[in-house]
């Protein structure tokens, strides 16, 4: 049998799957569900780990579910509590699906209703808020209540509104079981201290939000100059860390022993998304230079920096393949013409040109000066960062 290990929404169904959440839904996959597991290669049947490798569960062909060990990761684990045992703790309380940071006013409006228990739907995507900073937000909310006790669960979006809405009122009434449920009203009022603070840390301004910039081009298009350049400003700046993920460099250390095969040059560029992602989840900026020639794994870049909270900003060095061939500064285009570099961009291998880039570039007689301006207007009216100028 297949280990895999499940994206974080199917990871969250299957946690729900599991504890009775989801009742009377027991499995994946139902028809008419949002509720789905994709299994690779047509796989029927499958062990399922975490991302750390743990055994979670066994799916059946038939689709039945058995659990294997419990989830383990994750802060704030002790308050994922299965609807059994919210039932034990806090019978005759009133169960209150949370999804966002509470207002005044929602505080207001719980101070009215006695014992509460606030439910924390922190799945992916539920919330405009990161998982742990709901769960911190609602905590927030929870002590300054009377009696109000936070309960975790992570109901994930399936990108299906009617459903996930549908979905969501099931699970509360669920853990609620013949206690009263209460939907807050729409309040769009200010925020408590404590519980804006929360939310301004885990939703930074953009000038301080983790940055990967990334410069994609043909080989001699200027990307590795350009993001010398803009590193140079920013170091000149100061205030921000900075990481350069050149793809010469790269080679040569994090993808050494790598070949330019397209499933070797996808390799490369997802350790660099791995490791620029890590750079944003710390704030830091991440100037990645690698040629990247494919759509997809571009996207797979964003998606992994996204996910670490920050954000993407490609650019493409739109320097054209006569233009590049002409310069030829390290001599591999008359090479790779005299078949001596096999798969090369442009001449044996393909490039996917960016379809919505945050910025192009052509170098083509211009300055690097001139040519990094364009980067700088961009990254300027985008609001990460603001490098204008500095160098006057
Ligand atoms: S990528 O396709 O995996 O993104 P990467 O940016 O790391 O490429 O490496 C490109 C650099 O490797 C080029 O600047 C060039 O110096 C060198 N190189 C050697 N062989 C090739 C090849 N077949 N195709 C492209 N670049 C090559």
């Amino acid at each position: 049998m297949i280990q895999h290990c499940p994206t974080p929404t199917e990871l969250d169904d299957l946690e729900l799957l599991l504890s009775g959440a989801y009742a009377p839904l027991t499995r994946f996959n139902e028809p008419g569900s949002v509720v789905t597991l994709a299994l690779p290669d047509g796989a029927t049947e499958a062990e399922l780990v975490d991302p750390e490798g743990l055994p979670l569960a066994r799916v059946a062909a038939d689709g039945s579910l058995e659990a294997l060990t419990h989830a383990q990761y994750g802060p704030f684990r002790r308050l994922h509590l299965t609807p059994a045992q919210a039932r034990e703790q806090h019978a005759g309380a009133t169960f209150v699906p949370v999804v966002d940071a509470l207002a005044e006013a929602d505080l207001e409006e719980l101070r009215g209703l006695g014992r509460v228990v606030l439910v924390a739907l922190m799945g992916t995507g539920t919330s405009s808020l990161s998982p742990v900073a709901l769960v911190r937000a609602t905590l927030a909310a929870a002590a300054l209540l009377d009696d109000a006790s936070v309960v975790a669960v992570p109901l994930p979006s399936h990108g299906d509104a009617q459903a996930d809405h549908a979905l969501g009122a099931q699970v509360v009434e669920t853990y609620a079981a013949d206690d009263p449920v209460h939907a807050l009203a729409e309040s769009a009022g200010p925020l408590p201290t404590p519980i804006a603070a929360i939310v301004d840390e885990d939703q930074p301004e953009p000038e301080e939000q983790g940055l990967v910039l990334f410069f994609t081009g043909l080989s001699g298009s200027g990307k590795s100059t350009l993001a010398r350049a803009l590193m140079d400003l920013l170091l000149e700046q100061g205030g921000r860390t900075v990481t350069s993920l050149d793809g010469d460099v790269v080679r040569r250390h994090l993808s050494a022993g790598l070949t330019f095969s397209k499933a070797d040059r996808e390799t490369n560029i997802r350790r660099i998304g791995w490791v620029a992602a890590e750079i944003a989840r710390h704030g830091g900026v991440a100037v990645c230079s690698p040629i990247a020639p494919f759509a997809e794994t571009r996207e797979q870049v964003q998606e992994m920096v996204e996910a670490a909270g920050g954000a993407f900003f490609l650019v493409h060095v739109a320097t054209p393949l006569e233009e590049c061939e002409r310069r030829d500064r390290k001599g591999l285009y008359a090479k790779a013409r005299a078949g001596e570099i096999p798969e090369f961009t442009g001449i044996s291998s393909p490039y996917e040109e960016p379809v919505d880039p945050a910025v192009r570039v052509d170098t083509t007689g211009r300055t690097i000066e001139d040519a990094l301006d364009d980067v700088l207007v961009a990254l300027d009216k985008a609001g990460y960062l603001h490098l204008r100028g500095t160098d006057a």
